[in-house]
């Protein structure tokens, strides 16, 4: 398994078809094409832990399955891989298979489970935990069963050589120094204030080497411009632009997989030579999740895609 992956990585480079001036073979992110999911068998909204959950809005099972094997499809079309993990009858929101746990190779497979804010998704990691571990990975934790640190994994992105974390709704800040020291990467903290955006990935979405979408208002504003800081070619969202879940989406090269996109988005993601393409997950959305809630990077990459700093590193910005 180790070496299929360390050799898809090699091969792939991050080949592009965009046209001269806009993103090149180069500026790639480099990662995003190999994703485990969680097959929603068992998705529906049981409890409130965020602002969209409303119980009396449950979600279609048979769409939900639907709208999942599209958004697979459209992964596999666009040259990703996809690896699928059972969901537990007990755990309905395992089907954010983001939220399950941050894998990061470095000669070695690693994750770090995310030790969940609320007790209604620990569960999900006890299985998340052997899944990971089946698939070679070598597992460790910030905290668990609500002692310890809360991270989830849909709070932390790389950029620019950092490992970008979202605290605040969810991730404590604790957990950023555990990372940094375990993983020996330079993180760099955004503390997020905006309640609909509780995980880094509603607001935050790595685009290339140059650009990202950033939603400043999800940040408080010393985070928002650290934030900004790091992304030379910001693509600026509205908050409005934001809860349509645009930052949401997974990117495969030149290709972005979005469950909506505003026209202006549209406009400035197709100038900078990406590809939109345009997948409806609307039963996810009533649990408050999209795209890339959906879906879990499996080939980022320590000294590749984070730069190893030697006994880690935590920027908070004040
Ligand atoms: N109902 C889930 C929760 O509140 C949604 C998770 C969305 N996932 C994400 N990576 N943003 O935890």
């Amino acid at each position: 398994m180790t070496v299929q992956i360390q050799e898809a990585t090699a091969q792939r480079g991050d080949e592009s078809s965009a046209a001269p001036g806009h993103g090149t073979a180069a500026d790639g992110l480099g990662w995003g094409r190999h994703y485990a999911m969680v097959r929603p068998d068992h998705f529906r909204v049981a409890y409130r832990i965020n602002p969209y959950m409303d119980l009396t809005r449950q979600p279609d099972p048979d769409l939900a399955v639907q709208q999942w094997t599209g958004l697979v499809a459209v992964i596999e079309a666009a040259g990703g891989r996809v690896e699928v993990v059972a969901q537990r009858q007990d755990s309905p929101d395992m089907v954010y298979a983001m939220n399950l746990g941050l894998a990061l190779e470095a000669g070695t497979r690693r994750v770090a489970m995310s030790h969940m804010r609320y007790a209604e998704r620990r569960r999900e990691t006890r299985s998340a935990t052997r899944w990971f571990q089946r698939a070679g990975f070598q597992v460790s934790t910030p905290g668990r069963d609500g002692v310890g640190a809360h991270f989830e994994a849909g709070d932390a992105f790389p950029y620019a050589g950092r490992l970008v974390i979202g605290y605040g709704p969810r991730t404590e800040e604790l957990a950023l120094k555990h990372l940094a020291t375990d993983f020996e990467v330079d993180v760099q903290g955004v503390r997020i204030t905006h309640p609909g955006m509780y995980h880094l990935d509603l607001a935050f979405c790595p685009l290339d080497k140059r650009r990202a979408m950033v939603c400043p208002s999800a940040f408080d504003e010393a985070s928002a411009e650290a934030l900004l800081a790091l992304v030379p070619e910001p693509i600026l969202l509205s908050e409005e632009d934001a809860l349509t879940f645009c930052a949401n989406s997974v990117v495969l090269g030149r290709t972005i997989v979005m469950p909506a996109c505003p026209p202006r988005v549209r406009d400035e993601l197709e100038a900078a030579g990406f590809t939109v393409v345009l997948i409806d997950v609307s039963e996810f959305h009533k649990g408050g999740g999209s795209v890339r809630c959906l879906t879990n990077p499996l080939d980022i990459m320590i000294g590749r895609h984070l730069d190893r700093v030697v006994g880690g590193r935590v920027s908070i910005p004040v």
